[in-house]
């Protein structure tokens, strides 16, 4: 075991944990957090995303050593019921979520990329989420949704 410290959404921890344990799990057992979600374990799905230091991260591979001293963001971390981040707001216009659990995977990556490419195509924001997985095939309202933020960006 190690102790740890490590902001998460804003509020410091200190983290008793042992190191090599998947950064995942201490926000899912630890911290109580739901957001992220455990899909395949092997950071092939994007389920587990959160943003360390700014940049989308799976958290299901990323040892808790790795996050000492880092700022951690959960998709809880984004926006609130009363006052969702504008990208949620535009998934909730577009009736993007189906079930839900891929949507720290697709809202983070998916931010992270437009943030950088505010002029994207639609093809390079499908591009742009290779590597995040649907298994409702919701991508449609999601790319729609994520086309419709960059926009917001661009005005
Ligand atoms: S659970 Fe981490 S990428 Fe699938
Ligand atoms: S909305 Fe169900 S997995 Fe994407």
């Amino acid at each position: 075991m190690a102790e740890i410290k490590l902001t998460v959404n804003g509020v410091a921890h200190t983290a008793a944990v042992d190191p090599e344990m998947p950064l995942l799990f201490y926000l899912m057992d630890d911290l109580k957090l739901n957001g992220p979600k455990f899909g395949c374990g092997l950071a092939q799905c994007g389920a587990c995303t959160v943003m360390v230091n700014g940049e989308a991260t799976r958290s299901c591979t990323y040892p808790c050593s790795e996050a000492a001293g880092k700022s951690v963001m959960t998709i809880e971390g984004l926006g609130t019921a009363e006052k969702p981040h504008p990208l949620q707001q535009m998934f909730i216009e577009e009736q993007a979520v189906q079930c839900g659990f891929c949507i720290s995977g697709v809202m983070l990556h998916g931010k992270e990329f437009v943030d950088k490419n505010p002029r994207a195509t639609r093809d390079e924001i499908i591009a742009g989420l290779n590597g995040v997985m649907c298994r409702c095939y919701a991508h449609a309202r999601m790319v729609r949704a994520l086309e419709r933020y960059a926009e917001g960006l661009r005005t």
